[in-house]
């Protein structure tokens, strides 16, 4: 089982991260410190989360030198705009109390239009909002990655993040982002589980070098009818382990980074256990994973669709 894959900038990310989306303020900062002390040296975040000064005092309270962790966030639909990109990033740093990041992803390829004073970081209340009331979309900047990913370039280029990636994006977008990427993404991350497997995006991103990485592994909020699947279940009680560990495990096997979210010490300290799961066994979990379509825990298919190609079984 791998601790680490190796991307195609060369750098080793660590196989395993936190997830903190959905963390609330009151209990992700303990979650961080948590991670950190039981062996994590990956952590995933995010702007949009909401959470990142709280993340951030769970790093400094861990007291885990910033070289010896992996720290991944996003840049939100909000700041696509090439001028509010490296303001955003810097934002994320203040907030997390980090002079670098590791890997900065584009949370999605979408930018909402915004209307902010001159200066400023956009937020919620500077959104515009269609008649109807619903988030109109800047649409240039959806339509073409060029501006935004040209300015995660310059970020690069300035020292404030190690590498540059994607998240939620499907083949013909990622595409996209290839063509015109003088640095390339390193990693795509996109709901990866059981019930959202998605093989053919899978094995299309690692034929090109770009790492899988998956949120919501364990199926989210939802994910008991996951870790007490029959299959599953069978499984972890031949390696004595919990239902969490085979999901991990299964993905890893499958070569993509996994980040399980939770707030609670004891199942962050297990699932950073993995177990090597026999070929009869892989084979049994990926049957699973074919027997329905995929069912996903964050699908913003009514925010953005139908003009926007999202998710890869509807593009
Ligand atoms: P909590 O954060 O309260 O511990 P995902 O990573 O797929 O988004 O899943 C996150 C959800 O799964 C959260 O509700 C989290 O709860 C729960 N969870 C995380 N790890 C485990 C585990 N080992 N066993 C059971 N539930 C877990």
């Amino acid at each position: 089982v791998p601790s680490h894959f190796t991307l195609s900038n060369g750098k080793k990310i660590p196989s395993i991260g936190l997830g903190t989306w959905q963390s609330k303020p009151g209990e992700v900062k303990a979650a961080v410190e948590a991670a950190l002390k039981s062996g994590y040296r990956h952590i995933d975040c995010a702007w949009g989360y909401g959470n990142e000064n709280e993340v951030g005092e769970g790093i400094k309270a861990s007291g885990v030198p910033r070289e010896e962790i992996w720290i991944t966030s996003k840049l939100f639909e909000y700041h696509h705009e090439p001028k509010y990109v490296e303001m955003a990033l810097k934002d994320t740093l203040k907030k997390l109390g980090v002079d670098y990041l590791d890997l900065y992803l584009m949370h999605w390829n979408i930018c909402f239009q915004v209307d902010a004073p001159e200066g400023e970081l956009p937020l919620k209340e500077h959104l515009v909002k269609n008649d109807e009331g619903t988030v109109k979309l800047n649409v240039p900047l959806s339509d073409d990655v060029t501006p935004t990913w040209q300015a995660l370039e310059a970020c690069v280029e300035k020292g404030l993040t190690k590498a540059i990636g994607v998240s939620n994006l499907n083949i013909n977008r990622t595409k996209q982002v290839l063509k015109i990427a003088k640095i390339k993404p390193v990693a795509n991350q996109v709901e990866l589980s059981i019930q959202c497997p998605q093989p053919e995006l899978v094995s299309w991103l690692q034929k090109n070098d770009i790492l899988p990485c998956a949120y919501s592994p364990l199926g989210g909020t939802d994910g008991q009818k996951l870790r007490e699947n029959e299959t599953v279940v069978k499984i972890a009680e031949k390696h004595n382990v919990q239902g969490a560990t085979v999901l991990i495990s299964w993905l890893l096997k499958r070569g993509i980074c996994v980040l399980p979210k939770s707030v609670t010490p004891s199942r962050i300290e297990s699932n950073l256990k993995t177990v090597d799961l026999s070929e009869e066994d892989f084979q049994a979990i990926e049957k699973l994973a074919e027997s329905h379509p995929p069912n996903r825990v964050c699908d913003q298919s009514t925010l953005y669709d139908p003009h926007y190609d999202i998710y890869q079984e509807k593009s």
